[in-house]
């Protein structure tokens, strides 16, 4: 089979070669298109591929029509947003991802942004300390658990809430359980959001929850930047000029948020969670296995359409 790595954001070398060794050992040819513009050409790679393994990419209808041999999109990662899985059903076209192979790597880059905001964007302005403040997981999956674990390790009070999880399964996680998101926001110095992009969750995070919480409270988000309302931010941010925001990636409104608000607002140019080479490898090997599963075997473990 014709397997092509669609990655707009490349994965490192050493998973790129890794997910060769694995394809090839099997039989399959491999074709690497990396930094690629955008649909028009992503379309015209596909066009004789029986398999893709993407990161953030969009696989979207047009991409599906171009592929007429496409039986199978892995998303090496969490999210499959960018995967427009309707059209994908319609087709026949199985799409699966990687649960939980780069969890680890999105979880320290939040622990990381907590502390980077509360010092100030590393500038000599005099910042506050995590331990002994509470951190709110919204949603308690793969990254959120391991947030939660290593902000206790900190030292922090952490506080979850999931709606797929019982009181007892998050206190089995680490976590106190908290009512619901409002009682979260409300109650937290801190909010680590791990939602996924859904109908239901885009721009659910907005005014009213974020001008809810504590004196000095900072939002982060390494989730997706289509769950916050941006209007509804740039409000909370100006009648609350204690409060602060910083998100894995950049969000629509961002020169006017930095404009207003300077280092009380911090945006990564580009999304860099999962760029790291463990998560890379993690995630790209899971991929290809789970793609050399597929055609061997016809296992659709994973699998994220109907
Ligand atoms: C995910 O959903 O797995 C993360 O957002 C990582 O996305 P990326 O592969 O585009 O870095």
């Amino acid at each position: 089979m014709k397997v092509l790595i669609a990655t707009q954001k490349p994965f490192a070398a050493q998973a790129v070669k890794g997910i060769r060794e694995i394809l090839e050992q099997a039989g399959h040819e491999t074709v690497l298109f990396e930094n690629y513009e955008g649909e028009a050409e992503l379309k015209a790679a596909a066009a004789e591929a029986d398999a893709m393994i993407i990161r953030s990419d969009k696989v979207t209808r047009a991409v599906m029509d171009a592929a007429p041999s496409l039986k199978l999109v892995v998303r090496a990662g969490a999210g499959y947003d960018n995967v427009d899985l309707e059209a994908a059903t319609e087709k026949g076209i199985v799409v699966m991802n990687t649960p939980g192979q780069n969890s680890n790597a999105v979880a320290e880059l939040a622990i990381a942004m907590m502390i980077y905001m509360s010092r100030g964007q590393f500038t000599p302005a005099t910042g506050r300390e995590i331990a002994g403040r509470s951190v709110g997981i919204q949603a308690f999956g793969n990254v959120g658990r391991l947030v939660g674990a290593k902000a206790a390790a900190l030292g922090m009070k952490v506080l979850a809430t999931d709606p797929f999880l019982s009181d007892e399964q998050i206190r089995k996680g680490g976590a106190e359980p908290v009512a619901d998101v409002a009682e979260l926001y409300r109650s937290c110095d801190f909010v680590s959001v791990h939602i996924p992009a859904t109908p239901e969750t885009i721009a659910s995070i907005g005014y009213e929850l974020i001008s809810s919480m504590p004196k000095g409270a900072v939002l982060v988000n390494t989730a997706r930047k289509e769950v916050i309302d941006e209007a509804g931010l740039e409000k909370a941010l100006e009648e609350r000029p204690d409060l602060k925001y910083i998100t894995d990636v950049m969000p629509g409104n961002y020169e006017t948020l930095r404009e207003n608000f300077g280092v009380r607002v911090f945006a990564t140019p580009k999304k860099m969670g999962a760029q790291t080479a463990e998560a890379n490898v993690n995630a790209g090997l899971a991929a290809a296995r789970q793609t050399v599963d597929f055609f061997a075997t016809g296992c659709t473990k994973f699998k994220v359409n109907k």
